[in-house]
């Protein structure tokens, strides 16, 4: 079993390879668990504060269902519900909930907030989402490619398409290369993980073998991909005004089915962390659909509510690993067979 106790996560790289993959076997047992009613509460008495600047549907809700399924407690703090940012510090912040609580999440802007959490808190800090990295969408993601493929990690290639300069770009091109992964990124080179990501990723492919592509060409960086991702091309917390330029440059990668033709491979599976825009009729007084009358962006209707797409295993496997990373990090005994033997 991994040990994890009193650990933050704040990106992937916290971790080694080996970690990140005892994090993926253990959510598959507790996935397991939960389904055949087995589960075993390790987290009884355990408090954990649920800081959100930004919106959230899918890790709010894994948070706090994979809290209750363990035992645990939650308090939800939304964007207006505290003094963090506004009249108070994250410093003094931490100092404060670290003395309540066992374990804190974070999701907002910027990585230096919950890294100063996690300097201050003395409890385990989650990012649920910064700028920067989705550290706990990975989890689900990798573990979702698992039920997916029988391929080994090693073996499986990846295209991600779009916006890949904020989270989830950097978030998959730096799993991939911890995980020795075969992971392409395919966007105008104005939109590709800056020149400090890129290192990280290098680096860490040295250690795992992993092989990296940043391309601008679409057969290149799809060709024999076993997944393609993709992810909003605007994301939380930038401005509207970009959705011009964006909507100009990321048009031609929009994931479709000649997209998903171009792998060559009949079962390629698809997906995208949500929410997704592949149906902005149904947005109403969307800006973006009514201004541009599009009503896919990222992703094809076609593409989203195909065979192809997996979308919806991914979101449900948010629980699952959330509830791995509240389980190793916050778990005081080690963790009984039956809750992390797959
Ligand atoms: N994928 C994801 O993080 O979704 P939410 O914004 O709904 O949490
Ligand atoms: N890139 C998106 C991901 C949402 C889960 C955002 O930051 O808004």
């Amino acid at each position: 079993a991994i040990q994890l106790a009193g650990r933050h996560f704040l990106k992937e790289l916290d971790f080694t390879a080996d970690e990140f993959r005892g994090l993926v076997e253990l959510a598959a047992g507790l996935k397991a668990a939960k389904k055949s009613g087995n589960e075993v509460q390790l987290l009884r008495g355990k408090n954990i504060a649920l800081i959100f600047e930004k919106a959230s549907t899918r890790t709010r809700c894994a948070f706090e269902v994979a809290a209750a399924d363990q035992g645990a407690s939650t308090t939800y703090i939304d964007p207006a519900g505290s003094h963090i940012g506004k009249k108070e510090s994250a410093k003094d912040t931490a100092r404060v909930l670290g003395r309540m609580f066992d374990g804190i999440q974070f999701r907002g802007d910027a990585q230096s907030t919950v890294e100063e959490l996690a300097a201050y808190a003395g409890v385990p800090v989650f990012n649920g989402l910064t700028d920067r990295w989705h550290p706990t969408q990975m989890l689900a993601d990798v573990l979702t490619m698992t039920e997916h493929t029988d391929k080994q990690l090693e073996r499986i290639a990846f295209a991600y398409l779009g916006d890949a300069r904020y989270n989830m770009g950097n978030s998959y091109l730096v799993t991939g290369a911890l995980l020795g992964m075969d992971v392409r990124i395919v966007a105008p080179r104005a939109y590709w993980p800056t020149d400090d990501v890129v290192a990280l990723a290098r680096k860490a492919a040295e250690t795992s073998g992993a092989r990296i592509t940043l391309t601008e060409s679409i057969a290149e960086g799809v060709g024999g991909a076993d997944f393609v991702a993709t992810d909003v091309w605007v994301s939380m917390g930038e401005p509207q005004e970009v959705w011009d330029e964006r909507i100009a440059a990321l048009g031609p990668y929009s994931v479709t089915m000649d997209v998903l033709s171009a792998t060559g491979n009949p079962d390629v599976k698809f997906l995208h962390c949500l929410p997704a825009f592949h149906d902005l009729g149904t947005v109403v007084g969307w800006e973006i659909h009514e201004r541009h009358g599009l009503t896919e962006l990222e992703v094809t209707d076609e593409v989203f509510e195909s065979a192809h797409s997996v979308v919806f295993d991914e979101a449900e496997n948010r629980l699952h690993t959330i509830k791995a990373v509240l389980v190793a990090t916050l778990a005081p005994d080690q963790i009984p067979p039956r809750a992390h033997r797959t």
